[in-house]
């Protein structure tokens, strides 16, 4: 898919939205660095995003320049998330973050794409508000965890992994209702389906044990050096945590980490007693549904 979009032309600026290049890396990087200093995983991702071809790894140039940039990514159940959306400070209020999602429209309608979300922290008024703008509303409330990860910690059990699609879809498709059918990874909030189970199955993500009839879905979309993202649990949650813990253990990887919606209350607590340590603020996505 190739992308060019000249979005505005008037007296004062010119808006391009178009798909990044190989050669936007650096200028990309200083956006992220510039707008969002406390959160910049773009360099460990950059290249996994320009490579993506059903999605677009978008920049905006205002007047020749590139001043932002976002990433609209299909997920295996064919709906669209859209992330990463970045405008330099200098630049905030222009335009520019309204031209990425008018072009993301553009682009799902293309594909006949049925549903497009995104997320934001609780407290993040001009994302959220430029989410509304375009119709997108509140879909869920999120509480996010993490425990450190020490050599040698958590426990094995019998976990074994489960390979085929259909199995894993019907071992996690039952925990949508406790987990009001979200699971996330990288904060990246994906309805719960067939086919992200099918998808999680081949990339080696889903586990069972026999013996306690537990199942858990774990691992990265991304940045696996940086944290063992716990999806979803059934089962017992303390042989599912002790196991993601091990697995994160083995891996050298030195965080746990896990979303759950906030009215899932029941999970919360499981993540308490099992040492997680909540984050200060919650996180909301947003959706919408198109014909
Ligand atoms: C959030 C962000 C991407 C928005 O991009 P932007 O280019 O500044 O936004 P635009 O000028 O295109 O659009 C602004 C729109 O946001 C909404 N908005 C702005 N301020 C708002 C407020 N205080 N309350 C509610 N909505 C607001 C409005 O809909 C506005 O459009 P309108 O005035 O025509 O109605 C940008 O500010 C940014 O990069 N922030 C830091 C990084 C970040 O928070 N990224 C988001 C996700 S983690």
């Amino acid at each position: 898919m190739f992308s060019y979009r000249l979005i505005s032309t008037g007296d004062s600026m010119t808006i391009v939205v178009r798909m990044a290049r190989p050669e936007d890396r650096e200028k990309a990087l200083w956006v992220e660095s510039k707008s969002t200093p406390n959160l910049r995983y773009l360099p460990f991702v950059f290249d996994m995003f320009i490579d993506d071809r059903v999605g677009e790894f978008s920049v905006v140039e205002l007047d020749g320049e590139i001043a932002a940039c976002g990433k609209y990514t299909i997920v295996p159940d064919g709906t669209a998330w859209l992330e990463t959306l970045r405008v330099i400070p200098e630049k905030q209020g222009f335009g520019l973050g309204k031209a990425l999602y008018e072009h993301w429209f553009e682009l799902a309608r293309a594909q006949g794409v049925k549903a497009m979300r995104m997320y934001t922290g609780i407290d993040n008024v001009v994302s959220s508000g430029l989410a509304e703008r375009y119709g997108l509303t509140l879909q869920g409330t999120f509480k996010g965890a993490t425990l450190p990860v020490h050599a040698g910690s958590g426990e094995r059990g019998g976990f074994v992994p489960v390979p085929d699609p259909k199995v894993a879809a019907d071992l996690l498709m039952p925990l949508a209702g406790d987990w009001l059918g979200w699971l996330v990874m990288n904060r990246t909030f994906y309805r719960l389906s067939p086919a992200l189970c099918a998808d999680m199955a081949k990339r080696g993500m889903v586990y069972r044990d026999e013996k306690t009839g537990s199942v858990v879905a774990l691992g990265a979309r991304f940045m696996p050096e940086q944290a063992m993202h716990v999806g979803v649990w059934g089962g017992d949650p303390d042989t599912c945590l002790r196991f993601a813990h091990w697995k994160a253990a083995e891996r050298g990887v030195p965080q746990l980490s896990c979303y759950h919606e906030a009215t899932a209350t029941k999970i919360g607590k499981e993540l308490a007693r099992n040492g997680l340590k909540f984050d200060a603020s919650d996180y909301i996505v947003k959706g919408i549904y198109l014909n």
